[in-house]
C-alpha cells in the first residue's frame, strides 16, 4: 500500500515530464523477471500446437466470468468472436471508473505480465489483429509500467510492434461501458451504442471485437498456466470461485482482498482487519454506487454475481464501501446519484434529466418517495445504458432499508 499512497496521479505526472519515469513507479515484476519464472511459456506453447476450443473449455470450466462487473462467462465470448469472419480485434477495458474500484490497478503495478499473458492468449485465441488496451489515465504509473512491458515484449519478439495499441481515456466514467469505449478508441465522443448488435458481432471500426476487464485477463493466464481449479476448487456458502474485492471505508486495512466468492460482508470487513475503532457496521455498497447500499442486517449473503439480484442490488466489480454508525445513508445515496449526474454522457433524457430531478427531489428535508419511485421507473424502463438503467438502485434501496432517514 506504501507504494500506492505515493503514486498519485500528480507526483507520476510531474516525475514523468521531469524525466524522471522511474519516480513514483512501483516495484513491479517486470518481463525479465516474469520470463524468467516461466512467465508466456504457456503463450508459446499454445501458439505452437494449440487449440483454442481446448483452451476456451478449460476457461468456461474453470468458472471465470467477466470481472469488469457484469460476469459474463469469459470463454463463452471467445466463441461469439470467432463466429464472425474477417478481421477481429480484441480491446481490453482498463477504464476502471467505477467509485471504490481499484483492483485492475492493484494487479497491474505489481503482475503486469500476468494481464499481458492472458490478452495475448486471448487475442491468439479469437486470432484477434491489434489489441487495443483502453487504459484509465488516472492511473499515470500504470501506464509507464505498461509503456516500457509493450516495449520490452516488442523488443523480446513476444508481439510485433504496434500489435499492442495502449490508448489513454480521459477521465470520462461512461468510457468504461463498452460500446462507449469503443467510440472513443475510434476517436469519437464516447457515448453508448444501442444493443443489439453486440460488440462481439459489431465492435472496435465496426469489426467483431473481444472486450475483456483487466483482471479477467489476468486470470486467464493464471487459468491457462495452473489450471482452472484454482478457481474451480474454491467453494463457500455455495458459492465457486475467487474475487478480488476492492475494499474501503470504515475498516482498519483498506485494499484489495482476494477471497472466495461465497465471502459475506463479515468476511470481507473482518479480512480488511475489522471495523475501525468505534465504529460499527451499519451499512455497505456491495458492488459500487449503482449497487446502492444494504443495511448491515443483510450480512450473511454471499457477495457474488448473482446472489444480490433478488435485493434490488449486485456484486458488479466487488467495489464494497464500508459504512458506520457514523455515517449518513441518505448522504451517501445523494453522492451516488450527484456522481451519476456529473458522468450521465447525457444521450438520453431518461438518464440525464432523471438523474438531475432525482439529485434535488433527494435534497428536499423528507422525499416526495411516490414521485422518485416515478423517476426510478422512467430510468430503469427507458435509459440506453446501465448507467441509467441502474442509478435508480441506491435511491430504491436507500428508501427501503434506511426510511427514517429520507
Ligand atoms: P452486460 O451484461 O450488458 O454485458 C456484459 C458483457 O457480455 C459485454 O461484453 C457484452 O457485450 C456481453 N454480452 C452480453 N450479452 C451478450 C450476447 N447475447 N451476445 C454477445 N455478447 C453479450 O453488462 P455491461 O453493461 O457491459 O456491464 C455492467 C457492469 O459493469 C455492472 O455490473 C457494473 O458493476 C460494471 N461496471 C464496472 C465498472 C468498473 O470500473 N469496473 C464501472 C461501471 C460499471
Ligand atoms: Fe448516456 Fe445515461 Fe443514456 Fe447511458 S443511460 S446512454 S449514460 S444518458
Amino acid at each position: 500500500h506504501a507504494h500506492i499512497d505515493h503514486a498519485t496521479p500528480e507526483k507520476v505526472h510531474a516525475a514523468i515530464k521531469a524525466g524522471d519515469t522511474h519516480a513514483h513507479i512501483p516495484d513491479y515484476e517486470d518481463y525479465a523477471a516474469y520470463a524468467a519464472n516461466g512467465g508466456y511459456e504457456t503463450l508459446k506453447d499454445l501458439r505452437e500446437n494449440g487449440d483454442w476450443e481446448a483452451v476456451q473449455q478449460k476457461v468456461l470450466d474453470s468458472g471465470l466470468r467477466g470481472l469488469g462487473g457484469a460476469g459474463f462467462p469469459s470463454g463463452k465470448k471467445w466463441g461469439f468472436v470467432r463466429a464472425n469472419k474477417g478481421t477481429r480485434y480484441l480491446a481490453v477495458n482498463g477504464d476502471e471508473g467505477e467509485p471504490g474500484t481499484f483492483k485492475d490497478r492493484y494487479y497491474l503495478e505489481r503482475t503486469p505480465h500476468l494481464f499481458l499473458e492472458g490478452m495475448l492468449i486471448a487475442a491468439w485465441a479469437v486470432e484477434a489483429q491489434t489489441c487495443f488496451i483502453y487504459m484509465r489515465d488516472e492511473y499515470p504509473a500504470v501506464l509507464e509500467i505498461l509503456r516500457r512491458e509493450i516495449a520490452a515484449l516488442e523488443d523480446a519478439g513476444v508481439v510485433e510492434a504496434g500489435y499492442i495499441d495502449l490508448r489513454r481515456g480521459a477521465g470520462a466514467y461512461i468510457c468504461g461501458e463498452e460500446s462507449a469505449m469503443i467510440e472513443s478508441i475510434e476517436g469519437k465522443r464516447g457515448i453508448p451504442r444501442h444493443r443489439p448488435p453486440y460488440v462481439a458481432q459489431v465492435g472496435v471500426f465496426d469489426k467483431p471485437t473481444l472486450v475483456h476487464n483487466i483482471e479477467t485477463l489476468h486470470w486467464v493466464a493464471r487459468v491457462c498456466r495452473e489450471g482452472g481449479e484454482i478457481l474451480s476448487g474454491v467453494e463457500k456458502n455455495g458459492r465457486t470461485g475467487l474475487r478480488s474485492y476492492s475494499v474501503s471505508g470504515r475498516v482498519k486495512n483498506p485494499g484489495v482482498h482476494l477471497l472466495p466468492a461465497g465471502s459475506t460482508i463479515r468476511d470481507v470487513v473482518e479480512a480488511a482487519g475489522g471495523m475501525l475503532d468505534g465504529h460499527t457496521l451499519k451499512a455497505y455498497q456491495p458492488g459500487g454506487p449503482s449497487s446502492g447500499l444494504l443495511p448491515a442486517s443483510m450480512d450473511d449473503i454471499p457477495l457474488d454475481f448473482d446472489t444480490l439480484q433478488p435485493h434490488g442490488s449486485f456484486i458488479g466489480s466487488a467495489a464494497v464501501v464500508v459504512l458506520s454508525d457514523k455515517d449518513s445513508a441518505r448522504d451517501a445515496a445523494i453522492n451516488m446519484l450527484r456522481f451519476f449526474e456529473d458522468e450521465s454522457c447525457g444521450q438520453c433524457t431518461p438518464c440525464r434529466v432523471g438523474c438531475e430531478k432525482a439529485v434535488k427531489l433527494m435534497q428536499a428535508p423528507k422525499w416526495d418517495q411516490p414521485l422518485l419511485e416515478e423517476v426510478c421507473q422512467a430510468m430503469a424502463d427507458a435509459s440506453i445504458c446501465g448507467l441509467g438503467q441502474a442509478a435508480p438502485n441506491p435511491i430504491r434501496l436507500t428508501m427501503k432499508h434506511f426510511p427514517n432517514e429520507v
